[in-house]
């Protein structure tokens, strides 16, 4: 495993990973993706370690994939989740985060709803001079880098199954579609597809996608675009991310109706005509059928990677626990 220049301690962001970095993860997600084909899919490479998921907020697929690769290394897992937890009695997020450290958790796992939580525990453990790492599992509308990772990895395992890397992207036309405003995955996915020289074009209302964001384009590799119309977004894109509308972030009415959302934004079949013929389609769920995403399109597999993109989380996942875990004992 090509762990000789990872020297992070916790994953907090995409704003500042390298292209080593990047690549190291795509690598190392490769060589897992190898070993969970395996009939014994599980290598010892945590053993001993107690990997804790710390979840404030609800997840299907991070939460759950998160695990998985934790178990798959042979690490020991704990799971919180704060509705059945004492923070129901008053405990507060530090003090939550202090009770796994005196259990001897190594790694903390952190979705929170509202941005900085990650990023607070890791000053605390830091502060307190403990070797524990932090993950960020998604923090309120800020990022989702274990996401834009997988997300990499879908793509650029696709343009080369035996040697995913960042460069694959270079030249290639990519866009983000929805709500762009309130996603934590479309600022991680903008951190790691401008990195790689492509063409990243963001497509929303108005009122998903304002001006503010130009400036993630400024000083990287790849040229960004924004669009307050979808055609010019689509036309010859390789890929096409489609992002749910977070109405639990949404402070006010933005849009005129679902319908009508659909109706301007919504990717179906017939708007995949403008790609390039062999267009693929991503989301990083949940979805809601037939708002961003037509259903259709959604379930069919000459199109839609969206299955495989949970499935490449499980190794992606196994790549960063493993890196940041190995890292810890050197
Ligand atoms: N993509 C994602 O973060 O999904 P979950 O909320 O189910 O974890």
């Amino acid at each position: 495993m090509p762990t000789t220049s990872w020297n992070r301690h916790h994953v907090l962001s995409l704003a500042d990973f390298t292209p080593d970095e990047y690549n190291i993860v795509l690598q190392t997600a490769a060589s897992f993706r190898e070993v969970l084909s395996r009939r014994t899919k599980k290598v010892p490479a945590l053993q001993g370690q107690v990997i804790a998921n710390l979840f404030f907020e609800p997840s299907t697929r991070t939460r759950s994939s998160f695990e998985l690769a934790a178990k798959r290394l042979s690490a020991d897992t704990l799971n919180f989740a704060s509705s059945t937890s004492s923070m129901t009695k008053g405990e507060t997020i530090l003090d939550t985060a202090k009770t796994y450290l005196a259990m001897g958790t190594d790694i903390m796992v952190i979705r929170h709803k509202d941005a900085g939580v990650p990023q607070a525990i890791a000053q605390e453990m830091d502060r307190l001079d403990v070797r524990v790492s932090v993950l960020n599992a998604g923090d309120g509308q800020h990022e989702h880098p274990s996401q834009g990772l997988l997300d990499l990895f879908t793509i650029t395992t696709l343009l080369n199954p035996e040697n995913p890397r960042l460069e694959l992207l270079a030249g290639k036309k990519v866009a983000i579609v929805g709500d762009i405003l309130h996603s934590r995955v479309a600022r991680s996915n903008i951190w790691s597809i401008t990195a790689s020289g492509a063409e990243l074009h963001l497509a929303a209302p108005p009122t998903l996608l304002p001006q503010l964001f130009a400036d993630f384009g400024k000083n990287r590799p790849g040229k960004l675009f924004l669009h307050w119309e979808l055609d010019a977004a689509l036309a010859d894109a390789d890929f096409v991310m489609t992002l749910r509308l977070q109405k639990e972030r949404m402070t006010a009415n933005l849009l005129p109706s679902l319908r009508e959302y659909h109706h301007r934004f919504g990717i179906n079949r017939e708007r995949l005509a403008q790609c390039k013929p062999h267009v693929k389609v991503l989301h990083p769920g949940p979805v809601n059928r037939g708002v961003e995403i037509s259903s259709d399109l959604m379930d069919d597999p000459e199109f839609s990677l969206i299955q495989t993109q949970v499935t490449s989380g499980v190794a992606v996942r196994m790549a960063l626990l493993y890196l940041i875990g190995s890292s810890k004992v050197a």
